[in-house]
């Protein structure tokens, strides 16, 4: 049998459409782009996420010197707020990035090992987290749930 998969989102021509709450989020996320390390590829990138005590987190990319130990500005949020906040989930999370000399005027979509992180984290805490993806300027996407991100995932079921 055919399937065919599917999901909806928005897309906004600029974050004046956002509410107050997902605008706050978002310039943080573009805000935490100054906290990013990222001497090798100048491509700087900030996450905020809003907590369910609404409290929010900044993430931002760090690099390393051998490259594949580098990590992404959305694993290093999760890492932090897995760590400092186990009992929290996370409600939102912005994405936002600046890459050095260049443009940043539409968005730029988590990496595959990001999406998996994202929705262990959904599955851990048995909820959804809105995603808002812009560049600092320009067009925002926003996405219900980081689960649309990553059809057909291993969500470590068959591990229990
Ligand atoms: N990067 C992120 O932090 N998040 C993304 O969604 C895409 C890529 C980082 C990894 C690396 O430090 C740099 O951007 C270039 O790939």
């Amino acid at each position: 049998m055919h399937q065919k998969f599917k999901f909806e989102y928005d897309q906004l021509a600029d974050d004046s459409a956002l509410g107050t709450e997902d605008l706050e989020l978002l310039k943080a996320a573009r805000k935490a782009t100054q906290n990013a390390y990222a001497p090798y590829s100048n491509f700087l990138v900030g996450a905020a996420a809003r907590l369910s005590n609404d409290q929010i987190i900044i993430g931002a990319n760090q690099e390393s010197a051998s490259f594949p130990v580098g990590v992404c500005a959305e694993r290093a949020l999760l890492n932090s707020v897995g760590s400092q906040f186990p009992n929290l989930s996370i409600t939102t999370m912005a994405i936002s990035y600046q890459p050095i000399g260049k443009d940043s005027k539409e968005p730029i979509s988590p990496c595959g090992m990001c999406r998996q992180s994202l929705l262990d984290f959904e599955n851990r805490y048995g909820a959804t987290i809105k995603i808002i993806l812009a560049g600092m300027q320009g067009q925002v996407m926003v996405i219900s749930s980081a689960s649309n991100l990553l059809p057909f995932a291993f969500d470590g079921k068959i591990l229990k």
